[in-house]
């Protein structure tokens, strides 16, 4: 039995042939059908085209999309779902005016919730981080990363990558785990930060890839916390145990993070609120995806990442929501539309590519996820009835939803 979808408005991101990743002007632009059909088949896309030649047969199973939008479901590459408890104190502490890195340098921040999460069984985090798959699945999202980092111990990183690898292998929706022990310096090695980084290479990067743990290796590369150099030594290792880079860079300062990823060959450098032309520079001409997280500089009240000049700049950028209990408390795609088109001014279709096509570059799942082409994963969002794609974005509080399918 096939599924069919008919009578779409407009269907979007339709690709014959779909690109890696898209890059600058090309952004700016989707394959659009209007008066469409899109054919499911064995949980995967089989055939798209305008109506006419829309191939409904007996006893296939029709969804009617009038007035809808349909698009290829979001790529989230970048998040921290599984943690322990919740940051509200955090919150409450920036309102009366303390900073996120004077949270941190007292304690608190990442290493509290590494004290929460040393606490919490593994039973009890798989069903708390499960609860936000199921929600983040419900906002239109089709593939997540899942960042560890909030261990900061042997044992309490490979906790939570058996967590992640649970979820991989129970979600419906795709899943890829990267390990981020070099996340935050815990408190026993504050003054014996190259302890740490030994501790990382010498046990912890040995362990995760002998238990198959992870797919790829990240580090917390900035200001305050890992230096470059550091970095480079962590990556190195990972990348001989078969982990790729996918890092957290420039996120509080200029810190060097961006130029370490790309030489590092990195699949992606994420945050880049601080940036300028010799990073925008460094990653022209690179694999490395540029992955912006506009949540964390809206809830912790930072600048927005240079979204327009890298794109102008010939950049390929992708969006993610970074879901985590201190910096983004939220898995809503639709609302990082919104972010990147209001406060970053990416126009609604760069947005769309960013959150879609790039998304899945960025998580290395560009073959099957991210667009809407024959062969890949039937991940598919069905909008409520929409004059445009832009007012999806425009009206930002409202879910413009209506309903998801997965394979
Ligand atoms: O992406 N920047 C580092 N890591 C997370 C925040 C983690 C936390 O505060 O718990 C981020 O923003
Ligand atoms: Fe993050």
């Amino acid at each position: 039995m096939k599924t069919i979808i008919k009578n779409i408005k407009w269907l979007l991101g339709c690709h014959d042939k779909a690109p890696a990743r898209l890059c600058g002007k090309d952004m700016a632009v989707t394959p659009t059908l209007t008066d469409a059909f899109v054919a499911i088949g064995d949980g995967v896309i089989e055939s798209f085209g305008p109506m006419s030649s829309c191939p409904a047969a007996k006893g296939d199973y029709v969804i009617d999309a009038t007035d809808r939008f349909v698009m290829p479901a979001f790529c989230d590459s970048h998040t921290h779902i599984i943690y322990a408890g919740s940051r509200e104190q955090e919150y409450e502490d920036r309102i009366a005016g303390m900073s996120y890195v004077q949270i941190a340098e007292r304690g608190g921040g990442i290493l509290n919730s590494a004290d929460l999460l040393h606490a919490t069984p593994e039973r009890t985090l798989y069903r708390s981080a499960m609860g936000r798959v199921r929600q983040m699945m419900r906002g239109g999202t089709g593939a997540i990363e899942i960042k560890s980092g909030y261990g900061l111990t042997l044992e309490d990183e490979l906790k939570m990558l058996r967590v992640a690898t649970a979820i991989r292998d129970d979600a419906v929706i795709s899943v890829k785990r990267t390990f981020l022990g070099a996340h935050a310096f815990p408190r026993a090695y504050r003054d014996n930060r190259d302890g740490y980084v030994r501790l990382i290479t010498r046990e912890m990067i040995p362990a995760v890839a002998s238990e198959k743990l992870a797919d790829y290796i990240d580090v917390f590369c900035d200001e305050g916390f890992f230096t470059p150099d550091q970095t480079r030594r962590i990556l190195e290792c990972g990348l001989e145990y078969g982990l790729r880079p996918k890092i957290h860079a420039n996120e509080l300062a200029l810190s060097g993070g961006i130029q370490t990823g790309v030489e590092c060959g990195a699949l992606s450098v994420d945050h880049l609120e601080h940036v300028g032309p010799a990073e925008i520079e460094a990653l022209r001409d690179s694999d490395t995806m540029a992955t912006l997280l506009p949540g964390a500089a809206f809830f912790l009240g930072m600048n927005y990442a240079p979204a327009r000049q890298m794109i102008d700049g010939g950049l390929s950028v992708a969006l993610a929501s970074d879901y985590n209990p201190g910096s983004s408390p939220s898995g809503s795609m639709q609302f990082v539309l919104s972010l990147a088109s209001i406060k970053m001014r990416m126009t609604p279709v760069e947005a769309f590519n960013a959150a879609t096509v790039n998304g899945a570059y960025a998580m290395g799942l560009n073959d099957s996820h991210g667009t809407i082409t024959p062969g890949k994963r039937a991940n598919i969002i069905i909008t409520k009835p929409m004059p445009s794609l832009a007012y999806m974005s425009y009206h930002y509080t409202t879910d413009m939803i209506e309903r998801v399918i997965f394979n």
